[in-house]
């Protein structure tokens, strides 16, 4: 099933709603005035949507109106929390029945999940917060932020880091030249999350999970103890996005942001061949892209995780230092500018040598270190632009495109060692037979 007719399907599901209410699109924006409060809806609470609803909640014009999860246990978890809230296992039912009590929708499921709850939610006219990466499939992402254009909505993408100093401060020096025109970045993870062949056999699956539920557009398949629920999911290509769709949207974030990069022109994955079910426990890929006015003509990125990257002069550090385990370079003109991966500051290196970076113009505030003080920030801008007192730094517009490049080198992995070639416009690939992996059929559930 397309998306369209997903959300036909989802229409038919919720007889008795409007999927497209005159005065719930642009709601927030066009009423800042009277809205004194934001009302959400979390789908998803376990593992980082507990984060995600404790950090929304801490916004002191906040009320949580409604939780959703398939697992029991989690549901119950975060209803002692929020015990005035209502319940759900079903986000289908919860948009249904609490369209006109909810203003704002925080999607934080397994990345299969991201496109259809959020679509569900935008197409009701509300504001979402989606965890990273945006969608499971670049088709989704694209409709994501189409929808999010059309509708006027605020929207914003769940990479909290993008708010925090050291990345604000990367993005301001890169984009006041102290390296020059950046011609490549080089960002590395040793983080694995490959997986083999789908396992033999089947488990019965824990009362306290609806399994359908779990799946949902996604096809169906037996369960499995430690395989898919919680977090494993992100090893297998119907439901996660493997490290690069993980790591890599925090880590590409600051160079995307601060270069102004579009999408790229060719990706190439260098892994092993594809097993159907589980992502390559290793990877390097390499993006080539249109140059901006930050970067030389053409511009290169080099991802490699699983394991330490491979030496290379572009990764050597002063007085024989070891890299961080992970982060990002940029190579430069006139340098380097070097950014562990998280909550250090940037260095610069100039000729083998670390050089002193004069700050001062940039009118920061001091850094924060600590990260339960910093990543609300990203969230409460969120409800914050819900109540016209502030802008989205990472709204769909913005993350789409990020998303559509993360999933562009994800893919590529099914093809190893193959370059593809990607026409924007046209939203395809010049080699036909990658076309088939840029949507998705939905599941009737
Ligand atoms: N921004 C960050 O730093 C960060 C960190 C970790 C995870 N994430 C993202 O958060 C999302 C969740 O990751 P996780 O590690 O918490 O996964 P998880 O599997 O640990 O938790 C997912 C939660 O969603 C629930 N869920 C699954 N399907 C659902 C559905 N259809 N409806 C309602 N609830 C459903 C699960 O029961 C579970 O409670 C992913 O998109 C991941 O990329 C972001």
């Amino acid at each position: 099933m397309k998306k369209r007719e997903f959300l036909k399907k989802v229409a038919v599901f919720t007889t008795g709603i409007t999927l497209f209410p005159s005065c719930g699109v642009n709601k927030i924006a066009n009423a800042t005035n009277k809205i004194k409060r934001i009302r959400t809806a979390h789908i998803g609470v376990g593992g980082m949507g507990m984060e995600d609803l404790q950090a929304i909640a801490s916004h002191q014009l906040v009320d949580v109106a409604a939780l959703c999860d398939v697992d029991a246990n989690n549901l119950e978890a975060a209803k002692v929390l929020f015990p005035q809230a209502k319940i759900y296992k079903d986000y289908r039912k919860l948009l249904k029945e609490m369209e006109g009590e909810v203003d704002a929708v925080i999607v934080s499921t397994p990345d299969h999940t991201h496109a259809p709850a959020s679509m569900m939610a935008m197409e009701l006219g509300k504001a979402v917060y989606c965890q990273k990466p945006l969608a499971h499939k670049v088709s989704e992402a694209r409709a994501m932020q189409k929808i999010a254009k059309e509708k006027s909505l605020i929207t914003q993408m769940g990479i909290q880091v993008h708010s925090f100093y050291d990345y604000k401060l990367a993005t301001l020096l890169i984009q006041d030249g102290i390296i020059g025109k950046v011609s490549t970045v080089r960002a590395w993870t040793p983080r694995n999350w490959g997986y083999g062949p789908a396992p033999e056999g089947e488990d019965s699956v824990p009362a306290h999970l609806d399994w359908n539920l779990w799946l949902g557009t996604a096809p169906k398949r037996p369960y499995k103890e430690e395989i898919y629920h919680p977090g494993k999911w992100r090893n297998l290509l119907d439901y996660g996005c493997s490290t690069l769709g993980d790591m890599g949207v925090h880590i590409f974030d600051t160079p995307y942001n601060a270069l102004q990069l579009d999408v790229p022109k060719t990706i190439t994955n260098k892994c092993r061949a594809p097993n159907g079910f589980g992502f390559p426990e290793k990877s390097e890929v390499t993006y080539q892209f249109p140059g901006t006015k930050y970067t030389t003509e053409n511009h290169t990125w080099i991802w490699s995780d699983g394991e330490a990257p491979a030496p290379h002069e572009d990764l050597k550090l002063p007085n024989d230092e070891m890299l961080h385990d992970q982060g990002a370079m940029f190579i430069g003109e006139k340098g380097r500018l070097y950014l562990p991966h998280f909550q250090l500051m940037p260095k610069l290196i100039v000729n083998g040598k670390y050089q002193d970076i004069d700050i001062s113009k940039f009118n920061l505030e001091e850094p924060v270190r600590d990260y339960a003080v910093e990543a609300p920030k990203h969230y409460h801008q969120f409800i914050d632009a819900c109540l016209g007192k502030d802008k989205c730094t990472a709204p769909f517009s913005y993350a789409s495109r990020l998303t559509e490049t993360i999933l562009l080198g994800v893919l590529a992995g099914r093809f190893p060692n193959q370059t593809l070639h990607w026409n924007s416009a046209a939203a395809k690939f010049e080699e036909e037979e990658a076309n088939q992996y840029l949507d998705t059929k939905y599941r009737t559930f």
